[in-house]
């Protein structure tokens, strides 16, 4: 018998809670044991939960606890998550977590600080809710050098944009159907201005580059700048806006180029036909070629699968730390200005042609999509000359990169 404890009984933890009772019998059969949370830790009393005599209110009962060998983390934020991660993990207790603020800061100490202590620290529903991706990278993965890692990364955003997309809506009015269906956050910065998959990102690469990639190096926008008439170029290229989050390596990994930002996708591309609240991640391999990993990115019982599994794991591998930590040397994007993109760009319909021609030398010109304007397809520029030719033009509505 395993017994766990569970910090945290908002949305994730109580799926953590619900998805080990659901399906009770056959993780006791894949793991060996059975799995029981002993205790549940939150600043609340849940009254008529059937966890209500198991609240806790104070970490250190369980730190303290020899009985607990797994510990849950799904109380978001860096603190007092990270706090309480660390005092579990010197205890000797594996700790799992669903936090991506946390892995995302401290995702390295944390590792280094569960191989001391011959336990283990497993964060598979950090990035992508119920997508398993974490230990693909680690597991099946492992014969490949890992060359690019794009995906949607966030749920929301891709809902928002599907729905531009698909309904013709503005930003606000899709935000606004978000925040109903209880997709976005009241205050939705995190996701619109694409912090969150900016997280989710770093993970990704630092997995795949073994050294600690720093979330506030990669270059990131977000999607409030995004408009429908954007989107009807999109559609008028055959093609749609998505939120995609990007690193992509030498193959000596000495080198990266990392992004997040909104992308016009050709409807060819897997990552097209990804839309509503799913999200999806295409790995490629030296080896293996490309994959792409989808599900749902977030919410209850995606999420609360992802973490059991993490238990699973731990659970099975008893006294074995499987615990791969990556290197705290930080791994420095390259300079962002030197990245190469094409991009579209909306211009005035009387804009001095000769001048866009010398400026963005274009490959494509597409007129009377929306009245009064142009939008150029450049050939490949990089940042920084894109935007000594934008400076130049003065008069550009909007643009955005194309992903290839
Ligand atoms: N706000 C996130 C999303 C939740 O929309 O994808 C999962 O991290």
């Amino acid at each position: 018998m395993a017994k766990i404890a569970v910090m945290g009984y908002g949305t994730i933890g109580s799926g953590v809670v619900e998805a080990i009772s659901m399906n009770q019998e056959s993780i006791q059969k894949k793991t060996g044991e059975e799995i029981i949370v002993k205790y549940v830790l939150d600043l609340r009393e849940f009254p008529g939960d059937p966890i209500q005599d198991r609240i806790v209110h104070d970490y250190q009962i369980i730190a303290q606890d020899p009985e607990i060998s797994v510990v849950v983390e799904t109380m978001g934020g860096v603190e007092p998550a990270f706090t309480f991660s660390m005092a579990m993990l010197k205890a000797g207790k594996s700790v799992v977590t669903s936090n991506k603020a946390v892995v995302a800061e401290y995702g390295a100490e944390l590792m280094e600080t569960a191989v001391e202590n011959h336990c283990n620290f497993f964060f598979e529903a950090s990035v992508g809710g119920g997508i398993p991706i974490i230990r693909p990278l680690y597991t099946c993965l492992s014969p490949d050098v890992v060359t690019e890692i794009t995906g949607i990364l966030n749920g929301t955003t891709n809902y928002i944009l599907s729905e531009m997309s698909q309904k013709g809506v503005s930003f606000g009015e899709a935000l606004k159907e978000a925040q109903a269906l209880g997709y976005a956050e009241r205050d939705p910065s995190a996701d619109v201005e694409g912090s969150d998959a900016c997280r989710k990102i770093a993970i990704l690469s630092s997995v795949a580059m073994g050294k600690k990639v720093v979330y506030t190096d990669i270059h990131t926008e977000g999607i409030t700048g995004v408009t429908t008439e954007d989107f009807r170029y999109a559609e008028k290229m055959g093609m749609s806006i998505k939120l995609l989050a990007s690193s992509r390596m030498s193959e000596d990994h000495r080198h990266m180029q990392s992004m997040v930002a909104p992308f016009l996708i050709d409807r060819d591309h897997p990552l097209f036909g990804v839309n509503d609240v799913f999200n999806a991640v295409m790995v490629t391999g030296n080896v293996v070629d490309q994959l792409m990993f989808f599900g749902r990115g977030a919410g209850k019982l995606p999420t609360a699968a992802a973490v059991v599994a993490d238990v699973i794991e731990t659970v099975k591998l008893k006294d074995v730390c499987g615990t791969e930590p990556w290197s705290s040397t930080v791994l420095k994007p390259n300079d962002y200005s030197q990245y190469t993109a094409r991009f579209m760009v909306r211009l005035p319909e009387d804009m001095d042609r000769d001048l866009c021609e010398e400026l963005f030398c274009p490959e494509k010109v597409l007129t009377g999509v929306v009245e009064g304007e142009l939008a150029l397809i450049t050939a490949p520029m990089t940042e920084r000359g894109y935007a000594e030719a934008a400076a130049r033009a003065g008069r550009v509505i909007s643009r955005t990169r194309l992903y290839c």
